[in-house]
C-alpha cells in the first residue's frame, strides 16, 4: 500500500489516504519520496480550477526521492539513485514532439497528479524516462522545486537562444519567479523583478534581479518602454498586459508560465509595429531539466524554501496561500 494524503472534494482538506499501486508496471520506478515543493499548480488542480481534477486528489510534483523499485525494462535508472519527478510522469514517446526531444509538448503526456496520484505520499511511480538523477552537490530538502517551477522557468532560456546581453524581466517573485532571478543573473543578463509586494523588492535584489519595478503600478511600468527583449509572466491573475506590450524592444516577447484564466487582451498594433510576441510554454523536456540540474548545480542556485513535515500539509498549504513564503513551501518526511 502506498500512503499518501489526499482532499475528497474541490478545495478540500487533505486527509491521510492510502491505495494499492498494484504491481509496478514495465519501465517505471517507484520513487520513496523523501521530499516534495508544493506549485501553485497542486492548488489550482485541489481546487479543480482548471476543470480535470478527480478525487481523492493526491497532490505533489516536485518530488525528491531514491528509487525504491525499478519496473522491467528500466536500463536508466538504479534502486537506490537519488531523483527528482516533477509535472510530467509519463509520455508517449512516438509523437512527433517526443520524437524530437520535445516531451513537454507531447499531446499523450501524463501528468503525475492527472488522472495519477502525486508525491503528497511515502511513494510516487513514474515512467523511468520521466525521472532524472539528482547530483549529490545539490541539497536534497531544497531541490524539489526545481523539478516543476525550476524547469518552467528556465526553459524558455534554452527555447529563445536567450544570450548574455538580453535584458529579462520577471513578473512576479514566488515559487516561479525568485528561481527565475537566480537563472538569468547566472545567464549573464540584467534581470528586473517586477513584484506587487514591496516588502520583496530588497529580497529581489539578493536573489538575482539588478533592478525592481511595481507591477502594478501603471507609472513604473510606463517608464520601462521599450526596454525588454523577454518577459517571463509568472502571475495567475490579470495584469495590465497592453502597458507590459510597450515595455518591450521591437522584436521583444512577452512569454506566459502563470496560468493565468482570463483571456488576454492586446491591442494588434503593439505587436505589429515592433514586430513583438506573445507565447506560452509548459515546464520542460527530461533533457532541458537533466541540462537546468546541472546549470543548477554548476552556480549553486538552489530554491529558497520553508520546510514542514508531511503531517502539518495542510498548515503548509495555507501558508502557500497566504502569498508570504520565501519563496517554496517543502514538504519532508
Ligand atoms: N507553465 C507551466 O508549466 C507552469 C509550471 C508551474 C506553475 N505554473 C503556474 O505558474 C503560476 C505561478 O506559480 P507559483 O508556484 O510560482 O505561484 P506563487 O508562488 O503563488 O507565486 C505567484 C506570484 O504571483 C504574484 N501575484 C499573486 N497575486 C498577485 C496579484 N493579485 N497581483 C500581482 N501579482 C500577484 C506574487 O508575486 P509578487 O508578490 O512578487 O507580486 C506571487 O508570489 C501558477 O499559475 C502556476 O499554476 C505554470
Ligand atoms: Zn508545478
Ligand atoms: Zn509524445
Amino acid at each position: 500500500m502506498i500512503r499518501a494524503y489526499a482532499a475528497n472534494e474541490p478545495g478540500g482538506k487533505l486527509e491521510p489516504f492510502e491505495y494499492d499501486p498494484g504491481p509496478l508496471n514495465a519501465g517505471e520506478v517507484e520513487i520513496k519520496v523523501e521530499h516534495c515543493g508544493i506549485c501553485h499548480s497542486d492548488i489550482s488542480m485541489l481546487n479543480n480550477e482548471w476543470g480535470m481534477t478527480a478525487y481523492p486528489f493526491v497532490p505533489g510534483h516536485e518530488v525528491v526521492g531514491t528509487i525504491s523499485e525499478v519496473g522491467d525494462g528500466v536500463e536508466n535508472l538504479k534502486v537506490g539513485q537519488r531523483v527528482g519527478l516533477g509535472w510530467h510522469a509519463d509520455y508517449c514517446t512516438t509523437c512527433p514532439s517526443c520524437m524530437s526531444g520535445d516531451h513537454n509538448l507531447c499531446p499523450d503526456a501524463t501528468g503525475t497528479i492527472i488522472g495519477r496520484h502525486g508525491g503528497f505520499a511515502d511513494k510516487v511511480r513514474a515512467n523511468s524516462l520521466s525521472v532524472v538523477p539528482l547530483p549529490e552537490s545539490l541539497d536534497a530538502s531544497k531541490a524539489g522545486p526545481l523539478f516543476c517551477g525550476g524547469i518552467t522557468v528556465f526553459n524558455p532560456l534554452v527555447q529563445f537562444d536567450i544570450s548574455p546581453t538580453s535584458k529579462v524581466a520577471v513578473i512576479g517573485i514566488g515559487g516561479l519567479g525568485h528561481m527565475a532571478l537566480g537563472f538569468l543573473n547566472a545567464w549573464g543578463c540584467e534581470v528586473t523583478a517586477f513584484t506587487s509586494s514591496d516588502s520583496k523588492r530588497k529580497e529581489a535584489l539578493e536573489l538575482g534581479a539588478h533592478d525592481t519595478l511595481n507591477s502594478r503600478d501603471e507609472k513604473e511600468i510606463e517608464a520601462a518602454a521599450g526596454r525588454f527583449d523577454l518577459i517571463l509572466s509568472t502571475v495567475n491573475v490579470k495584469l495590465d498586459w497592453g502597458a507590459y506590450m510597450n515595455t518591450l524592444k521591437p522584436k521583444g516577447r512577452l512569454h506566459f508560465l502563470g496560468a493565468t484564466l482570463e483571456p488576454i487582451e492586446l491591442g494588434v498594433f503593439s505587436l505589429i509595429a515592433a514586430q513583438r510576441q506573445v507565447s506560452g510554454s509548459p515546464v520542460g523536456s527530461p533533457e532541458t531539466i537533466r541540462k537546468m540540474i546541472e546549470f543548477a548545480a554548476l552556480h549553486k542556485i538552489e530554491p529558497v524554501t520553508e520546510h514542514f513535515k508531511f503531517d502539518q500539509v495542510n498548515e503548509a498549504i495555507e501558508r502557500l496561500e497566504s502569498g508570504d513564503a520565501r519563496y517554496r513551501v517543502v514538504l519532508s518526511h
